[in-house]
């Protein structure tokens, strides 16, 4: 597992690099606002390495999913201003990754200049995994660095085929992020406690089923909790469920003795009868659910519970949101997790996706020990996948 060679493990003084970053940051709708520039900030650390270095940077990204067609709104010329800004120092741009004018302005790039080349998704070689279009990327520079932990679960060109081209190496962000998520399956400091929540079970029963085995705790909340309360023949009222993966829900609710974790569902919820913000929202037992109850939040008494819990934990990985956190009588659940973590001391790792968010949201983002960069590539590292972007680096500097 730790064959993966990083920037700082080698000698890179004066390359020309070509670093893939993940800059698929959201957008305000409709526009090519930038609404959150995390992914760009946690970038930094290695664009100063490099710049140090005095190397040459030539960085390419995606930006949403266009499949091969230019889209003028998915455009990543906005973010080498915003990348600029940032930086203090001019950033180019190229309006094509594979072309004449970026092989031009990458050979001219001085000690410390940043060259952004444009979205690789405007062609379909990029998510193709197309060895000749990773070839064509490679002629841009003499080392490939991958820091886009957020796209390492993705099999693309700029993240798996460059490495049959270029000598390879990982990024500081991507190492950080795979050291934290690998440390914490393999070894844990104990009592280490899940908070697993969001909206689909279905996203996550690989997560819990691997958990089950390493963690002391699981809390479970967020919208997938009524599968689990259906699967314990629990009242749910009027909750969305997904009916297939009841019988995999139990499977798991009725493992938890023989590999000795505490599954916990919540005792309490927060219901509404409308699916709105202005609905009337009630504490219920899980106990006392109406058919036509939706629950929207934990109850006070389980966000109590989790918090004891999380406060007597040494480790804690929170993946998903305990409720509708964006309303403000469905959010209590959701924040009492985050206050418990931001005031203790122990070990927070946040996964990606909408938990970031959450953390955001309450201002505590500063307080956890690791805020992830990736919701997908997160997600199938825990699932115990072995991750394209991570194994490609692991081949590469084997040989
Ligand atoms: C993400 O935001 O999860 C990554 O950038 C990967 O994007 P994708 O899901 O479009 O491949």
């Amino acid at each position: 597992m730790t064959s993966r060679l990083s920037i700082e493990d080698v000698e890179i003084s004066g390359r020309r690099v070509l670093v893939r970053v993940d800059y698929n940051v959201p957008l305000q709708e409709g526009t090519s606002v930038i609404s959150d520039d995390t992914r760009i900030r946690a970038s930094i650390p290695t664009l100063r390495h490099l710049i140090d270095e005095g190397c040459s940077l030539v960085l390419c990204s995606h930006l949403g999913r266009p499949k091969g067609k230019r889209y003028p709104e998915l455009s990543l010329k906005p973010i080498a201003k915003r990348l600029g800004e940032i930086l203090e120092q001019k950033v180019q741009f190229v309006d094509n990754c594979v072309s004449e004018a970026a092989a031009t302005a990458a050979l001219k790039l001085g000690k410390g200049e940043i060259l952004l080349l444009e979205n690789l998704r405007f062609h379909r070689g990029e998510e193709e995994n197309s060895l000749a279009f990773a070839k064509q990327l490679s002629v841009l520079a003499e080392v490939f660095i991958n820091d886009a932990f957020g796209t390492a679960h993705r099999a693309h060109a700029s993240i798996s085929g460059i490495t049959k081209f270029l000598p390879s190496y990982a990024g500081l962000l991507l190492n950080k992020e795979v050291n934290y998520l690998e440390n914490i399956l393999e070894n844990p400091k104990l009592p280490f406690t899940a908070i697993l929540g969001g909206a689909k079970v279905s996203d996550k029963i690989k997560v819990i089923d691997r958990l089950t085995k390493i963690a002391n705790n699981i809390c479970i909340g967020g919208g997938m909790a009524a599968t689990f309360l259906a699967a314990s023949n629990k009242g749910i009222g009027n909750s969305p469920i997904e009916a297939n993966f009841i019988n995999q829900a139990q499977i798991l609710l009725n493992k938890k003795d023989s590999n000795n974790v505490n599954l916990i569902l919540p005792n309490d919820v927060v219901v509404i009868k409308t699916f709105h913000k202005d609905s009337d929202f009630l504490v219920k037992s899980v106990d006392d659910l109406d058919d036509e109850d939706i629950i929207v939040d934990i109850g006070p008494a389980t966000a109590d519970y989790y918090s004891s819990i999380i406060r007597k934990s040494k480790t804690i990985l929170w993946n998903g949101p305990m409720g509708v956190y964006e309303w403000r009588k469905a959010s209590a659940g959701t924040h009492s997790v985050a206050k418990a973590l931001a005031k203790g001391s122990m070990l927070s790792i946040i996964g990606g996706g909408s938990t970031v968010d959450a953390v955001n949201f309450f201002g505590l983002q500063a307080q956890m020990t690791h805020v992830s960069t990736g919701g997908g590539a997160s997600l199938e590292l825990l699932e115990g996948r072995d991750l394209p972007g991570v194994a490609s680096l692991r081949q590469k500097t084997k040989g």
